[in-house]
């Protein structure tokens, strides 16, 4: 198991949820953080950098990336997290929120790894971990617009990995099913739904990623998918 004590790793949306989760279990682990999120919320991190970043703002994303590393002179791992959902019948689904899932989950994990990207290549051992989605591998009804979205972030993980294994950057696709966040009860679901009942916490989540970033470097984990025992396997 690889130590992580003495990385940097910028995380985006990380005010709440499983970026907040992660933010935490990195923490524990002797991370040094850089945190965005539109709020720029701190966790109570005291020692994070924590700065406002919509992921739609490239510019606000190089900020993010260049105070962390300039903070703490290095920067070896981008969580790509950041994301919204909307679900309902396709022709139902408001072109303002379509528009949105596409600008929040492809082009700002586009964006992301744009900003974070040169200074990971400086790194002698650098992951970006996507936490993107099981509608990221299979078609979700009442979901198109967000698969779409999914099946995106998981594309360029996928491409990314081809590209930046030689230089020493792995990439890794992170694939839950249902989590209960505030994301999970947003827009078109409810608390009493099927669906809802049984999910999986943020923290489990976390310790995925940390199993992820742990593995020795002469491996990594292209995907992880993983799901709630509630869940089936096929919907
Ligand atoms: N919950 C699930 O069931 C589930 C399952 C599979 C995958 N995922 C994926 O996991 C990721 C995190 O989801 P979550 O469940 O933790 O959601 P969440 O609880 O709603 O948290 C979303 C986070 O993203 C931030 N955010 C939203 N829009 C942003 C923007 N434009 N720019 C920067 N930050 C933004 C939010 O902070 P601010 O509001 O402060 O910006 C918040 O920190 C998403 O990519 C989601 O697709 C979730």
């Amino acid at each position: 198991m690889e130590r992580l004590d003495g990385k940097v790793a910028m995380i985006t949306g990380a005010s709440r949820g499983i970026g907040a989760a992660v933010a935490h279990a990195l923490a524990a682990a002797g991370v040094r953080l850089g945190l965005g999120s539109r709020s720029g919320d701190d966790l109570g991190l005291a020692d994070a950098v924590a700065l406002p970043c919509d992921v739609r703002d490239p510019a606000a994303l190089e900020r993010l990336a260049s105070a962390t590393a300039e903070r703490f002179g290095r920067l070896d791992i981008l969580v790509v997290n950041a994301g919204v959902g909307a679900y309902g019948p396709f022709l139902e689904l408001p072109l303002e929120q379509l528009d949105e899932m596409i600008d929040v989950n492809v082009k700002g994990a586009l964006y992301s790894v744009r900003a974070a990207l040169p200074h990971l290549l400086r790194s002698d051992a650098a992951d970006i971990v996507t936490i993107a989605s099981e509608a990221g591998r299979r078609g979700l009804p009442l979901e198109a617009a967000y698969c779409a979205s999914k099946f995106a972030q998981v594309g360029l993980t996928r491409a990314l990995d081809h590209e930046l294994r030689e230089q020493g950057v792995r990439c890794t696709n992170v694939c839950p099913g249902g989590v209960a966040t505030d994301f999970a009860m947003g827009r078109g679901r409810t608390p009493e739904m099927p669906a809802l009942q049984g999910m999986m916490r943020p923290q489990d989540i976390a310790e995925t990623v940390l199993f992820v970033l742990t593995r020795p470097r002469h491996h990594r984990i292209l995907e992880v998918a993983l799901r709630p025992v509630t869940e089936t396997s096929w919907g």
